[in-house]
């Protein structure tokens, strides 16, 4: 018998006090800014998938390909019971290393993690079709927020997959990696996906893609504050914005105003002024090099034990464990 049983961690009206802070908070700020969690409604969770689809979005083949090649030896390595899986979308490339742990015949109960109550439900719905014999306990939460994982089997493996992790600042990453340190017990692992800094056009394209879904996908945060918080931007007075911030080695997306234009947003009782040109940070993608994560890592009290890129070295997958 598998079971799906989904729970919502983040109470809906905790998401809207959440939203209106970040948009107060953000939109009064100097640059503008907001954070990127509010790009994942159920529309943005499609444009995603799409972007994961594009010639220009490397990241994601090159994720694939190291899955690919490494499932069975994280498998063997890790002998997880329980996979937990933060910012696990529609959990597609997941699939090689459910495959292989089932293989093994360790795993049991699957524990996706997202912001996004459609994704993991369209995720779950397939996963318990397919799985028969595997729990899998979807919960709608905030990895930024202290998780409340449910009590399955150890050892646990812990995925951040997609570079979802450099979508975090560097404080922001420092204090995450330290509470998930915190709620690692000893045989338990962290398996991180990241993006590697490699040749600017290339970054550049993945995030500025020819037939302009990632444009689309930047500009639905104005889409969710214009029907969460009854906002009157108008998305087309916008530009798309990708670059490449060559000190802080990560890609910056902007929406970067046509006009001058002033937004209301009632929710909040803001009205917000744009110069012509001024922009909008929505995300950073912060790019990585291994002696730097492996000092990140440390540093939250975790050593890096494995290290694989794929045949081009464009994107590695790490693994981890508690250092003591
Ligand atoms: N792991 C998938 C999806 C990556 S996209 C892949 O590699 O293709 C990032 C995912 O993280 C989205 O599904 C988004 O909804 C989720 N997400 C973003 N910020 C989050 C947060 N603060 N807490 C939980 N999930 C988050
Ligand atoms: N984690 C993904 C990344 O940093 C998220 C992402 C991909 C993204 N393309 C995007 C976020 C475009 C905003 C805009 O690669």
């Amino acid at each position: 018998m598998s079971t799906f049983t989904l729970t919502r961690q983040l109470p809906e009206d905790a998401t809207y006090a959440a939203l209106r802070a970040d948009v107060w908070t953000g939109l009064t700020a100097h640059p503008k800014w907001l954070p990127p969690k509010w790009f994942y409604d159920a529309r943005g969770s499609e444009l995603f998938e799409e972007i994961t689809r594009l010639p220009e979005y490397y990241p994601a083949r090159a994720e694939r390909a190291v899955l690919c090649r490494e499932s069975s030896a994280i498998a063997a390595e890790t002998g997880a019971r329980t996979l937990v899986e933060l910012g696990s979308g529609s959990s597609e490339k997941t699939r090689l290393l459910i495959d292989a742990l089932r293989a093994a015949g360790t795993l049991t109960d699957y524990v996706p993690v997202d912001v996004s109550g459609s994704a993991l439900q369209r995720a779950g719905r397939v996963l318990h079709a397919d799985y028969p014999g595997l729990t899998v306990h979807a919960l709608v939460a905030d990895f930024t927020v202290r998780l409340d994982l449910p009590p399955t089997a150890g050892p646990r493996l812990v995925a951040f997959l997609g570079s979802t992790i450099g979508n975090l600042l560097p404080t922001e990453r420092a204090a995450f990696l330290s509470s998930l340190r915190a709620t690692l017990r000893p045989g338990d692992a962290l398996l991180l996906g990241t993006d590697l800094v490699k040749d600017e056009q290339l970054l550049v394209a993945a995030y500025n893609d020819a037939s302009g879904v990632t444009a689309d996908f930047n500009k639905n945060v104005l889409a969710v504050v214009h029907r969460e918080l009854g906002a009157d931007f108008d998305p087309d007075d916008f530009d798309h914005v990708a670059v490449w911030n060559r000190e802080q080695e990560w890609i910056e997306m902007r929406l970067r105003a046509r006009t001058a234009l002033t937004g209301t947003i009632p929710a909040v009782g803001l009205a917000v002024r744009f110069a012509e040109g001024e922009e909008l940070r929505t995300e950073v993608s912060a790019k990585f090099r291994e002696p730097g994560l492996r000092s990140e890592l440390a540093d939250a009290g975790l050593k890096l034990t494995h290290w694989w890129t794929d045949s081009e070295g464009r994107f590695a997958l790490s693994l981890a464990q508690p250092d003591s």
